[in-house]
């Protein structure tokens, strides 16, 4: 009998506590063991549950517990997490996480403390989807070229039913967080930090890159309007938050924020709650993988195999797939230098030598403009659409920063790179 101690049962651990029980037969005998809840916590013991495991409200009554094999982490947030986490590794307790903040932040130091210690983070990154071990075994003969998706699927959701029924974005994320999409704090979400722990992950098994959420170019949805949504579709785009991670030379480029992707794309039929992640190896070729990427049972069918996973092995390897350092020497790319097509929406006065003062401004910071167009709004104003052709980062941030000084620009330029 192995006994797993559930530190956090709210969505996911309430899935978690259900799949052990629910599928119990079968899992014993994949595991080969039988597995049980002995103790969940949670922060209000007060709060009615429909479960049948002891409840206590002290995460290290669990990680103390000599009689716990495996602390299961579900409890979110980086600082109180890490914490309960590095006590059960002390403990010599093999740790399932969900929490991928607490990785963003704190990966490195968490597999220099377990070495041998299984300690197992499949749900993550994509929830349902098994792409750490896609990535960390199943393609670990290649040089992984780039990593590139939809990894969040809250803003998926969100970005879906704005696309296709026009619905409000507050009223949206309220329906993603009824269902469980959602961070406790959904501005992780729409902000795109969510999906930026995710990629920093990925970068770590991918590359070996140690970066932290602060280092990288992270964009969230909520600078996108029902007015984008509609020039999009009529450039032929739908809008996308994706998550890229790509090897140039000897740089790793990370970026996070909302795309322009063609409508006929594959990725672009990724909707709903479904997240979507290519990974192109150089000997494979492109792999695609695709599922729930949120939600309480995708969720914990992935925690639930880490468990088995655990269970039923004896030799574990390191939890990121390498012993540190890693000597490829790989540097993160300066999110500067990275190059992008751009699509620019400017309000400004409708009246001469706008359209040329905008336009000596873009060739002074070498952007050059592929199509544009001008639509009229409240008589004296027009906004401007234009798409460029490909430019530099730090060249579109310094025009944008020159174009809001300009007396005739009414509102702040609103940018959104093409992929
Ligand atoms: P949740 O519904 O908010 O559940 C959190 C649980 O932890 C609750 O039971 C809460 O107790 C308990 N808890 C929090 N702080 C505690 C503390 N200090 N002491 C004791 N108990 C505490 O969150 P969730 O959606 O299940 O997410 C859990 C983790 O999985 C997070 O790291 C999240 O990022 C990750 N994740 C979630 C999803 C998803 O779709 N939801 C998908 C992938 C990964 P109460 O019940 O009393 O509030
Ligand atoms: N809030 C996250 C999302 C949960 O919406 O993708 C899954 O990691």
């Amino acid at each position: 009998m192995i006994n797993v101690g559930v530190i956090g049962v709210g969505t996911v651990g309430t899935s978690v506590v259900k799949i052990l029980e629910q599928n119990k037969t079968m899992i014993t005998a994949r595991a080969g063991d039988e597995i049980r809840v002995k103790t969940g916590v949670v922060r209000n013991l007060n709060k009615k549950r429909d479960l049948n495991i002891a409840l206590c409200n002290d995460p290290y009554s669990v990680v103390n517990d000599p009689e716990i094999d495996i602390v299961v982490e579900l409890m979110g947030g980086v600082d109180e997490a890490f914490e309960v986490v590095k006590s059960a590794l002390k403990n010599g307790k093999a740790v399932v996480t969900a929490n991928k903040a607490l990785l963003a932040y704190h990966r490195y130091e968490l597999q220099e403390m377990a070495k041998d210690i299984p300690f197992e983070y499949e749900a993550s990154v994509a929830g349902g989807i098994p792409i750490i071990n896609a990535l960390r075994d199943g393609l670990s003969a290649n040089h992984i070229q780039s990593i590139q998706g939809i990894m969040n699927g809250t803003c998926n959701y969100m970005m879906t039913k704005m696309m296709n029924e026009g619905v409000a974005f507050d009223a949206i994320l309220k329906e993603a967080q009824e269902l469980g999409y959602a961070e406790a704090d959904p501005t992780f979400d729409i902000g795109g930090f969510d999906a930026a722990h995710k990629l920093l992950i990925l970068g770590s098994i991918a590359y070996g890159i140690d970066a932290k959420p602060e280092e990288i170019l992270i964009e969230g949805i909520e600078h996108v309007t029902q007015e984008d949504i509609a020039f999009a579709r009529e450039f032929g785009y739908v809008i996308k938050l994706l998550g890229i991670a790509k090897k140039e030379g000897d740089e790793v480029e990370m970026r996070v924020h909302a795309c322009l992707i063609r409508k006929d794309a594959m990725i672009a039929k990724i909707d709903g709650v479904m997240n979507g992640v290519s990974v192109v190896g150089d000997k494979v070729g492109e792999t695609l993988y695709y599922g729930p990427g949120a939600g309480g049972d995708a969720t914990a069918s992935a925690v639930v195999a880490n468990i088995i996973d655990i269970v039923r092995s004896g030799k574990r390897a390191p939890m990121l797939g390498f012993d540190k350092p890693l000597e490829r020497g790989l540097k993160l790319k300066d999110k500067n230098a990275i190059v992008s097509k751009y699509y620019l929406r400017l309000k400004v006065e409708d009246k001469p030598g706008v359209l040329a003062k905008i336009a000596a401004l873009f060739g002074d910071h070498n952007i050059s403009v592929e199509t544009m167009l001008q639509r009229p709004v409240d008589g004296s104003y027009a906004n401007l659409l234009f798409a460029t052709h490909e430019a530099k980062e730090g060249d579109i941030q310094r025009v944008i920063t020159a174009l809001e000084t300009l007396d005739f620009v009414a509102a702040k330029p609103v940018m959104i790179r093409i992929v």
